[in-house]
């Protein structure tokens, strides 16, 4: 069963723009030890780089559109022959669309692997924006806080590392609103396809972030409370 010793796990954290999944990803990677895969993070590495990857999102990204299927799957297949990944892996933000799912089955059938769990986490539209219009990281250390939800203990300033906090590009209404669009038309098809593999947890993602892990320990095999 998931969660044995040695028992390599392998998740992923589905949902829309700002349900949580980073803040709840931090959670079980800090619990959990396996590696943390997001591939926004990933993405946002990749700009401020100025890689050929990051040169094409970036544009997609500050839209709030999808970065191309064959970007990001090249993206998680190389970073997927990591050697951390061995102990296991909680994919967040991937995939998104079919072809990514068909990708990551592909790869993980060429291993003898498989998924253990898909996450999905809820919460209502509404809660959604203020979330994300109110969210600010820190660009040195990559924490996350919220300005009113989760905020900082001085105004503007990371807990963490003392960094200047900052807005995502993609936090406007307007790219919200496209990212939310994007989230219905590509990426919710996929839940039928792990609800039907008998892989698909769902979770409240309302209330306080330990409120939320709490209920994510409950859901899925191998996570401890
Ligand atoms: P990505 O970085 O993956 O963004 P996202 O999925 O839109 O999700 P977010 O990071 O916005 O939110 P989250 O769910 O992690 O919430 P968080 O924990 O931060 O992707 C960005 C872009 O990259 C995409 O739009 C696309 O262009 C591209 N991209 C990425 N992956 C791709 C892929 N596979 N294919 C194609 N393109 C891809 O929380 C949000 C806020 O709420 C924070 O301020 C937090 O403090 C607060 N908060 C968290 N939990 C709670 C709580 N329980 N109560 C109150 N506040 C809370």
């Amino acid at each position: 069963m998931a969660g044995e010793a040695n028992r390599a796990l392998r998740l992923v954290l589905f949902g829309a723009p700002g349900v949580g999944k980073g803040t709840q990803a931090s959670e079980i990677q800090g619990r959990t030890g396996i590696a943390h895969i997001s591939t926004g993070d990933m993405l946002r590495t990749a700009v401020q780089q100025g890689t050929p990857a990051g040169m094409t999102a970036q544009r997609f990204i500050d839209r709030g559109d999808l970065v191309p299927d064959e970007v990001v799957g090249d993206l998680i297949a190389e970073r997927l022959e990591g050697d951390d990944v061995r102990k296991g892996f909680l994919l967040d933000g991937f995939p998104r669309t079919v072809p990514q799912a068909d990708r990551l089955d592909a790869i993980l059938e060429s291993r003898g692997q498989a998924l253990d769990c898909v996450i999905n986490i809820e919460v209502r539209e509404r809660e959604i924006v203020a979330r994300l219009t109110g969210r600010r990281t820190c660009p040195s250390c990559g924490a996350t806080f919220h300005v009113r939800f989760q905020p900082p203990r001085t105004a503007g300033v990371c807990d963490s590392c003392g960094g200047a906090l900052e807005q995502r590009s993609d936090d406007t209404e307007e790219a919200i609103a496209r990212r939310l669009r994007a989230y219905r038309a590509q990426t919710a098809p996929l839940l039928n396809r792990y609800r039907a593999a008998g892989l698909l947890a769902t979770v409240d993602g309302g209330g306080e972030p330990d409120e939320v892990y709490a209920r994510i320990a409950a859901a899925v095999p191998g996570l401890q409370g």
